[in-house]
Parts: structure tokens; C-alpha cells; sequence
């Protein structure tokens, strides 16, 4: 599936067969706050999910933005904690979107996590770790 989102190329790949039993609303609220992000600070966004060898599934959203420094990582995480403001003033936010994907992954027994994209931005991915 392919679609624009805040002028970004959002790609979206996820098996037929992949299931999971999870609390829509808020599991959609989650992703969405991830893509939002990825697509105001990439071009090119794509949204990965798979089923893990450990079992459990992974969703991944990665961009091609600027990223994020690993330092930084934790920080990103806090609520009201907005990086970079000079980066982030012509962009409507309040810091919550990763605060509130973060709450949403351990609600379903799940982490938030933070990565180097392979695309160059951020990778910001809900995952169980094993
Ligand atoms: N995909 C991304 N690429 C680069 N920086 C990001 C990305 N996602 C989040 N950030 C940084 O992390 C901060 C916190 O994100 P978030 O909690 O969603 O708050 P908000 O988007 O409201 O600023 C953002 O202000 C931004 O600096
Ligand atoms: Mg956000």
C-alpha cells in the first residue's frame, strides 16, 4: 500500500496472513503518532510489520529524515520533550507522539524503541523484545 502523508511516500507492508491481538484504537493511535513523525521529518517513510523468529510481531516505521542522535534516544521518549527546537519550530507538536507510542507498546506487553534507519533517518519501531 502506498500513500502520501504530510507530502511524505508512505509504504506500507504487511503479510495477509499476520495477526495480532491488540487494542485497535490505541495500537492505530500509536503507529499513526509514528508515521506522522517519520513523514514530517522524511520523504520517504515505510511501515514494516512482521511476525518475529522469537514469535510476537514487530512494527517498524522508518524515514529518510535527519534522525535522531542514539544519545538522545531516551530523551525523545519524554513526554512534553520536544528535541531540537530550532529543527522542530515550524512543526506543530507538543512532544507527546513518542511518549504516547511508548505507553501504548508496554500496554501490550511491548517496547517502543529507537534505531538508526537504514533509510538514514529514524527507525521507531513497537516490539517485543525476546
Ligand atoms: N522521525 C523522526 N525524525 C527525527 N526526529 C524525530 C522523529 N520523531 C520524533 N523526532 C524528535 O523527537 C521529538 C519528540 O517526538 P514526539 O514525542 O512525537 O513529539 P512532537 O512530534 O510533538 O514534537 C520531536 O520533537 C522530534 O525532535
Ligand atoms: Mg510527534
Amino acid at each position: 500500500m502506498l500513500f502520501r502523508s504530510a507530502g511524505a511516500q508512505v509504504r506500507v507492508e504487511a503479510p495477509d496472513d499476520l495477526t495480532a491481538r491488540v487494542r485497535p484504537s490505541a495500537l492505530r493511535r500509536a503507529v499513526s503518532n509514528l508515521v506522522m513523525n517519520a513523514a514530517v521529518h522524511g520523504e520517504r517513510v515505510e511501515v514494516v510489520a512482521r511476525r518475529l523468529p522469537s514469535g510476537g510481531v514487530e512494527i517498524a516505521v522508518d524515514d529518510d529524515g535527519p534522525g535522531i542522535p542514539a544519545a538522545q534516544y531516551e530523551d525523545a521518549f519524554k513526554a512534553f520533550n520536544r528535541l531540537d527546537e530550532a529543527r522542530n519550530q515550524n512543526i506543530k507538536g507538543v512532544g507527546l507522539g513518542l511518549a504516547i507510542a511508548r505507553d501504548v507498546a508496554r500496554g501490550h506487553g511491548r517496547e517502543g524503541l529507537l534505531d538508526h534507519s537504514p533509510l538514514g533517518g529514524l527507525r521507531a519501531a513497537i516490539w517485543r523484545p525476546a
